[in-house]
């Protein structure tokens, strides 16, 4: 297993998985964690995928962070791209949840307009918690009862969903540490709203070259300062922390 350590806050070396957690732990109050992996020169798959590009640190701390999360949040396009299954953290991590105070487990979150997700795919007969669909008014009527057996489907946009409203209905189901692992519309769309807290960053050692896309796009664009937060290293992967400049939280 590749060690990690800090270099930033402050230096330590061979971070232990409640050191590394202690080092990710959110603030209080609603807070939104975007997960991502990239290569040294900005793409953000490699044959289609994000898993070629990180190592076992990186897969570490990716299974790591979701045990802060009240909610995963995710986009549709990277559910069907990447095959998710379930939201089911293992045994071990739901200990060490209950141990501080979280559920056992976080509730899956998918966003999508079109709706084209299989309800009986294994995210919703597995599901330790009944999945949320945020979707919007335009859906397909059809899907939307079919998925609506399955998982609690509800409209937050007309024909786009609207990261405010996201961020408003989880609220309200008192689901205030949202942890997103993308993809990368997902990402411009939240960027756009200016919806976004944080940034985890594995900067995978590699350069690909290739059709692959950047970790975010949006038809526009939204220049969003970030102050670095926190740095660690892992042989030659660095796993960055950027908050959104001036917010004063974590
Ligand atoms: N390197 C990494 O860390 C990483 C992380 C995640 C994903 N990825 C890669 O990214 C690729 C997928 O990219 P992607 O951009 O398609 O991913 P995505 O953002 O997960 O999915 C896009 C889809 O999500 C839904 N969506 C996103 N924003 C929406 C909004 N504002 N309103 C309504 N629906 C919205 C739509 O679903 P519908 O089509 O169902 O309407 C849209 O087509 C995959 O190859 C995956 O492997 C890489």
């Amino acid at each position: 297993m590749t060690s990690i350590r800090s270099l930033r806050p402050a230096p330590a070396a061979a971070l232990t998985d409640d050191q590394l957690l202690q080092s990710y732990a959110p603030p209080a109050g609603p807070w939104l964690r975007m997960n991502f992996v990239s290569s040294l020169d900005g793409a953000v798959t490699r044959d289609g995928l994000s898993g070629g590009l990180g190592d076992d640190a990186d897969h570490r701390v990716f299974e790591l962070l979701r045990r802060w999360a009240d909610v995963v949040l995710l986009g549709a396009g990277t559910a069907r791209a990447e095959g998710y299954g379930a939201m089911r953290l293992p045994e071990e991590s739901e200990r060490w949840r209950v141990a501080h105070g979280l559920a056992p487990q976080p509730v899956f979150a998918l966003v999508t307009r079109r709706l084209e997700l299989d309800p009986d795919s294994p995210i919703f007969t597995d599901a330790p918690v009944r999945p949320l669909v945020l979707t919007v008014a335009e859906a397909p009527a059809e899907r939307r009862a079919a998925l609506a057996v399955v998982a609690d489907v509800v409209e937050v946009g007309t024909s786009e969903v609207d990261p405010a409203r996201v961020r408003e209905e989880l609220g309200r189901r008192g689901l205030a540490r949202i942890h997103a692992e993308g993809g990368p519309s997902l990402f411009g769309a939240f960027l756009t709203a200016g919806a976004v807290d944080e940034l985890c960053l594995t900067l995978a050692p590699t350069l690909e070259a290739g059709p692959a896309g950047r970790i975010a796009h949006s038809p526009q664009a939204a220049p969003t300062a970030m102050e670095l937060a926190a740095v660690l290293q892992a042989g030659d992967e660095l796993l960055l922390r950027y908050r959104r400049a001036g917010d004063r939280k974590g």
